[in-house]
Order: structure tokens, then C-alpha cells, then sequence
């Protein structure tokens, strides 16, 4: 997988997997941080440095809700650490919203709205009505009444679980106590923010207290809410906006207009932009307009949310992961400054991709300072023919790190030479070589290069890979040098050393007691999980899972690649068939079993570890669980994407072709050759009425 070009690659071009795996970067670089400074009052990087990392966490997150991980960074925003606040299990989880970065964007969603519900799309002149509402830049919080009284009040948290927050929630005047004609149960969530000018006045206050000061009003919100002392947070002035619900017993409105109509009436604060837009011109004229005006607003916000108003289609349209399908974040574009770039560094990735990175005078752009920005690769750097000591325009949205947009070229110093890209690569002087056609240049050094060596082993231990506590980047470094550990498989040989180790700084009888039972614990391990931490090119989580899944062993999955190397093959039709899985994924996995190295590697492992069958199905216990489901020709009732959301709720895997391992196929009208093919294969073929029935609609 190509993780290390991800840094400074725009997080809008990253897919699901690079996403993922930048993310648990990024979480590991910031948790480092969070300590050094928190813990130690020992910073190793600079504000910027450090608020650019965090930038760069939340955009990904606001583009991948789904991939938000339980030690997300954005959990902990500005806040001492949590360990004083009690957990609160979500009655329903908080989701996320998707993104839209431009009208195109937003026009998309909206047609994929129509597509979804099929009266839109056989209608198009059906009006399709959506509510419109500034997205504050604050935290969101659920706020639970029981019997018309305010019970408990939570942070988001990871979605899931939040952080009991109902004492310090009690202080805010926008929070009412009772609300006398709410259902029984009613959980409300909106956003808690501070206004710029409650900021400004906050931050002159702590200045002349010696306090903290706050980066941003969110910021500044996020620390106020998660005081451990609720006093602290009754002396800042925070607001808030609902928007939303969770738990409701009963139902409160036909309409999200009508639900907040709703809130105001039980004297809840409702934004008093939101605005109901009844076409797809009004919602881009809307979005223009709040656009326009968001520095005259007296709170931060970084866009417009929209949502189907109609609450009955909310439902249908369900959810992807964990953004709903009916709501999406339009956000506003980016914000740019001028600086001088004072030097290209060079940086090799783990599986050795050279990232050239500018370092920048600090500037501040929009709000947040800057001192660093991608340059892509080599073509970049040729393309815009970026020098050294150039004054460069960098910009920076919400969702990507900052980028260099141009250079002024008249402000070019005289004798400036074009950089010129190494031939060899900088940790470990190994050749650099780049393939035809692409745009990377990759250091030849493989293992031998401690920049790979050490990634690598680091993605193996990793949380969503094998999980070993206590054997962290230094360990890492330190093993190696002292040759400890070569490939993965000696960290199941370190005990064999436990006298070695035992002797070395840093590490007590009961550190190393620790780490060699981690490591034990780990001799057994999910497919799915031992896939992902081989870390194969653009094989993530997902994608691993995806394999996980439809092999099911790993001897399976092994036979399967090693024959998938024929492309003639049923293997490789059988790889190709996983929807999900496109013909560049399966070379990179058919090459990866190619390389006898990498044979070696796993065979090493092999004698170390134990691989699980994959046990799990995509929906827990549903009614299709397990089952593999193909659908053909035209559903007359949903749509296919309704009929593919329906089968993978109840636990299906929707596959694009047909094959043996077809549970059943779903033809609707005009079902062509697929159709046929599972008649030939003798898999059962079903019609929509039937499907209809079997999921519970007929
Ligand atoms: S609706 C299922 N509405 O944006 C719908 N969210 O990027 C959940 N936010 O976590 C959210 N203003 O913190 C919604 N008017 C608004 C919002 C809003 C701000 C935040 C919220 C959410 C995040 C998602």
C-alpha cells in the first residue's frame, strides 16, 4: 500500500484504505504529541506543525466518517486528557456527514438522492425538498430529557460511546432544564459553540490570567465543555444549536422543518439562518449566499448542511458506514497567503516512495499557521519549477493540507537554481528508481531501508493489524539495531532474547514481562487482521476484510492469489468478482504473492502464528448473513442501490458477477447474461417478487 506519499497527498484524492491508513498515522503522531506536551511539557514539533497533523485528522474524517477511529484525535480536541469523565454508551450512535466540496458535488448527491428513492427517479419533475442549515464549527453533543427533564448530557465521543459531560452541559442558559411537553424519552443533539467575539474576550481573559489560550472558538468550546470542574465551564460562555435527534420515544414531525419547528417550540435554540429550499437552484443560491456572508455571522461556521426534509425518506435512505445517506456538508472553499519556501526536503515513505515536502515561513492561512506543504512528487516540482527560496502561494481547505498553488515568479532571487529530484534515496542511498508510466519515485532498498524496515514492522504491530502493545517506534529501531529483529516473524522469536533486552536502557523486569505476553496473546490472529498487516500495496482494512471475507481461511486466500497469477484463471475471476476489489488491487496482491521474498516472509510466519478462519458476517446475525447475493436487470420496487443497501443490512455480500459461489441472483426485467449464467452454474435465481418477500416487502 502506498501510506508513505499519503502525508502530503490532498486528503480528496486519497481512497478508503490510504485514508485509513493515514489516519492511524496521524492518530499515532498526535497521541506522541498530545503526550510530549500534555504529560512531559516537552513539544517536539510547533503549534502549526502540530495543528496542521490535527487539520489533516479532521478533514479526513469529515471526508471518511466511517473510518473515525475510536482513538481518534478529535475526540480529545484542546482538552486535558479524559480519564476524569465517565463513558456514556449512545442510545442511537452520532453520525458524521459526508462532505461536498463544490456545486458538482452537491448536484451529485442530490441526483443520488433521486436515484435512491425510485419515485424521484422515474419523476424528475417531483420537487425534492431539502432543509438547509449553517454546519457550526463547534462539538457535537447529545442532550438526553427523561419525563420532560434534562437526565444526562454527552460528547460524541467515537460515535458510539461519549463522555458523560451533563453537569458542565447543566451551565449553559441555551440548555433548559425541563422541557414540559417533550416526549418521555427525548434526546436532542446539536452543536455547542462560542461565539468569535465570547473567543476574543475568553482568550484576553486567560492571557491576563496566565491561562491557556485557545487556538480557534472550537477549540476554545471543546475545552470549555470537557472541564472536570463544571464551575470553569458556567464562566464561559457557551451556546448552543440543535439540529438533530437520537433516541425519541414516538414520533415529533413528518418533516426535519417540522421537527424544528418542534425544538423551538419546547424552547430550544434553532439556527435562525436554516432555511427550507425546494429546488436544486434555490439550495446552490443558498449556499452561495451563507457563503458570502460567513465572516459577518458572529460564530465560526466551515459550510452549509443540507437534508431531505421529508422524514419517511430520511428513513429509506438510511445510512453508508456512518454518514447518513440524506445529508451531506457542503463545505466552503479554501483560504490562501503568500510565504517563502525555504527548503525541499525529501521524505521515504514505507514502501519506499520519496514525498518531496516544503518547508515554509511560517504564514497563517485562514485562521491556522502553516509551515509545511506537499509538492506531490517529482512532475510537480518540474511542472511548477519550484525552487528553493521562492515565494510560493499556499493554500489550505478544510479538507487538505496545505498545498502550493503557485510560485510569484517575479519575486524570484536572483541565481535561484531548479531543484534538482535525488537519483538515490536519502536514508539508505539505495538507488531511486521510477516506474514507466508512474508518478512516484521508489527507493529500490526494500527491508534494508530503516525507513521501510521500521514502517513496515510498525504497520505490522499496529492497533488494526496485530495489535502489540509496547513495542513502539523506538523499540522498533532499537531491536533492529541491535538485530533483533529482521522481518515480522523474530518479534515472536524476542523472548528468545529476553536477556538481551532485559539489559538495556529503558526497559524493567516488568515492561518486558508486559511486552512478551502482548506479543504471546498475538500467536493467534484473525484473517482479516493478518491480512492487513502485511501491508500490501493498497491493501487496507476494508479491502482486507473484503478477502477475509470471501476466503475465509488463509490457506484459501493463499492457493486463491498464488493461482489468481494467471489471469486466464478461475481464481483470478474469482478475485475480480469481489465487488470492491478492481483489477489494480488484485495486481498488486497477485504481485505480492509473485515475489518469492515475500513467500519467505510468510512462511517465517507461518511457524509463529496461528491464522483464524474469518468468522464474522457483514451484519451480524442478519437474515441473509453470510449469503452472496448478485442482482441483475431492473427492480421495478427500489432501486439497486436500495436493493444492494437492503441485502447488506441483513448480511449479505452483494457481488457484481456470478460465479459458484453465488448463493443466489435477483433478476429483475431484461436480466441478461448473468442471469444465465446461474441457471448454467445451477444457482438459484430469484425474482423480485421474491426478493421482495424474502427481505420482508412482499
Ligand atoms: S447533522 C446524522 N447539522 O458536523 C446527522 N451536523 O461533519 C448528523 N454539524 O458531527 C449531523 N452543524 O458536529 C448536522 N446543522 C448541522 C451541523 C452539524 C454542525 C457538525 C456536527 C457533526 C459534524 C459532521
Amino acid at each position: 500500500m502506498k501510506e508513505d506519499a499519503l502525508r502530503d497527498r490532498p486528503v480528496a484524492e486519497l481512497n478508503p484504505d490510504e485514508a485509513a491508513a493515514e489516519l492511524r498515522a496521524l492518530a499515532g503522531e498526535i497521541a506522541r504529541h498530545d503526550r510530549a506536551y500534555h504529560q512531559d511539557d516537552a513539544p517536539v514539533v510547533s503549534d502549526a506543525e502540530y495543528d496542521a497533523l490535527r487539520l489533516r485528522s479532521d478533514a479526513l474524517e469529515a471526508r471518511f466518517p466511517d473510518l473515525r477511529r475510536a482513538d481518534s484525535p478529535s475526540r480529545k480536541v484542546g482538552a486535558p486528557p479524559a480519564a476524569g469523565f465517565a463513558k456514556v454508551r449512545h442510545a442511537r450512535p452520532m453520525l458524521s456527514l459526508a462532505n461536498a466540496f463544490s456545486d458538482e458535488d452537491l448536484v451529485e448527491f442530490l441526483r443520488g438522492v433521486r436515484r435512491f428513492l425510485k419515485e424521484l427517479s422515474d419523476d424528475p419533475a417531483q420537487a425534492l425538498e431539502m432543509v438547509a442549515e449553517p454546519k457550526i464549527d463547534g462539538l457535537s453533543i447529545s442532550l438526553r430529557y427523561e419525563h420532560g427533564r434534562f437526565a444526562a448530557g454527552a460528547t460524541r465521543g467515537d460515535g458510539f460511546t461519549g463522555e458523560n459531560v451533563t453537569a458542565n452541559l447543566r451551565t449553559l442558559a441555551d440548555v433548559p432544564e425541563t422541557i414540559p411537553d417533550a416526549p418521555s424519552i427525548f434526546e436532542v443533539r446539536g452543536e455547542v459553540y462560542m461565539t468569535r467575539a465570547d473567543f476574543l474576550s475568553l482568550n484576553e481573559r486567560q492571557q491576563a490570567a496566565g491561562g491557556k489560550i485557545f487556538a480557534n472558538p472550537r477549540n476554545a468550546a471543546a475545552g470549555s465543555l470537557r472541564q472536570l470542574d463544571p464551575a470553569i465551564t458556567a464562566a464561559r460562555p457557551l451556546r448552543f444549536f440543535a439540529y438533530a435527534w437520537g433516541e425519541v420515544s414516538g414520533s415529533v414531525a413528518q418533516t426535519h422543518a417540522g421537527f424544528l419547528d418542534r425544538l423551538r417550540e419546547m424552547g430550544l435554540p434553532v439556527n435562525p439562518e436554516v432555511r427550507l429550499c425546494r429546488d436544486e437552484a434555490e439550495l446552490l443560491e443558498f449556499s452561495r449566499q451563507l457563503g458570502d456572508r460567513r465572516a459577518d455571522l458572529p460564530y465560526d461556521i466551515d459550510g452549509v448542511v443540507f437534508k431531505v426534509n421529508r422524514l419517511d425518506w430520511q428513513e429509506r435512505l438510511g445510512f453508508v458506514s456512518r454518514a447518513p445517506r440524506w445529508a451531506i456538508a457542503r463545505k466552503f472553499p479554501a483560504e490562501q497567503a503568500r510565504t517563502r519556501l525555504n527548503a525541499i526536503r525529501i521524505q521515504v515513505g514505507r514502501t519506499g516512495t520519496l514525498t518531496p515536502v516544503a518547508d515554509l515561513l511560517p504564514v497563517n492561512v485562514g485562521g491556522v499557521v502553516v509551515s509545511r506543504a506537499t509538492l506531490h512528487n517529482e512532475d510537480e516540482i518540474t511542472r511548477k519549477d519550484v525552487r528553493e527560496g521562492d515565494t510560493v502561494i499556499v493554500q489550505r481547505a478544510g479538507d487538505v493540507i496545505p498545498q502550493i498553488i503557485e510560485v510569484v515568479r517575479d519575486a524570484r532571487p536572483a541565481g535561484s537554481v531548479p531543484f534538482v529530484f535525488p537519483r538515490t534515496c536519502p536514508e539508505c542511498h539505495s538507488a531511486v528508481l521510477r516506474e514507466p508510466g508512474a508518478a512516484a519515485n521508489r527507493c529500490t532498498g526494500g527491508l534494508i531501508c530503516p525507513a521501510q524496515a521500521v514502517e513496515r514492522l510498525k504497520h505490522f504491530v499496529s492497533r488494526d493489524a496485530f495489535d502489540i502493545e509496547g513495542l513502539g517506534e523506538r523499540h522498533i529501531e532499537a531491536f533492529r539495531s541491535d538485530g533483533l529483529l529482521g522481518g515480522p516473524a523474530d518479534i515472536f522469536r524476542l523472548q528468545d532474547h529476553a536477556e538481551t533486552i532485559r539489559v538495556r536502557e529503558g526497559w524493567g523486569e516488568r515492561s518486558l514481562a508486559n511486552l512478551l505476553a502482548a506479543i504471546e496473546a498475538r500467536r493467534q490472529i484473525p484473517l482479516d487482521r493478518f491480512i492487513y498487516a502485511l501491508g500490501i500495496r493498497q491493501v487496507g482494512q476494508a479491502t482486507a476484510k473484503l478477502l477475509a471475507r470471501h476466503y475465509r481461511s488463509f490457506a484459501a486466500w493463499r492457493a486463491g492469489m498464488t493461482e489468481a497469477a494467471d489471469p486466464a484463471s478461475d481464481a483470478y475471476r474469482d478475485l475480480a468478482a469481489i465487488d470492491g476489489i478492481g483489477p489494480s488491487v488484485a495486481a498488486d496482491l497477485v504481485a505480492f504473492f509473485a515475489e518469492p521474498h515475500n513467500n519467505g516472509v510468510l512462511d517465517d510466519l507461518l511457524a509463529e502464528v496461528t491464522v483464524q478462519d474469518f468468522a464474522g458476517t457483514a451484519g451480524g446475525g442478519g437474515a441473509l448473513a453470510g449469503k452472496t447475493i448478485v442482482f441483475t436487470g431492473t427492480l421495478m420496487q427500489m432501486t439497486r442501490s436500495e436493493a444492494k443497501a437492503r441485502a447488506e443490512a441483513l448480511g449479505a455480500n452483494v457481488a457484481g458477477s456470478v460465479s459458484k459461489k453465488t448463493n443466489f441472483v435477483v433478476a429483475g426485467a431484461d436480466a441478461g447474461s448473468k442471469a444465465k449464467k446461474a441457471t448454467d452454474l445451477g444457482v438459484a435465481t430469484l425474482s423480485e417478487d421474491e426478493w421482495l418477500a424474502l427481505i420482508g416487502e412482499g
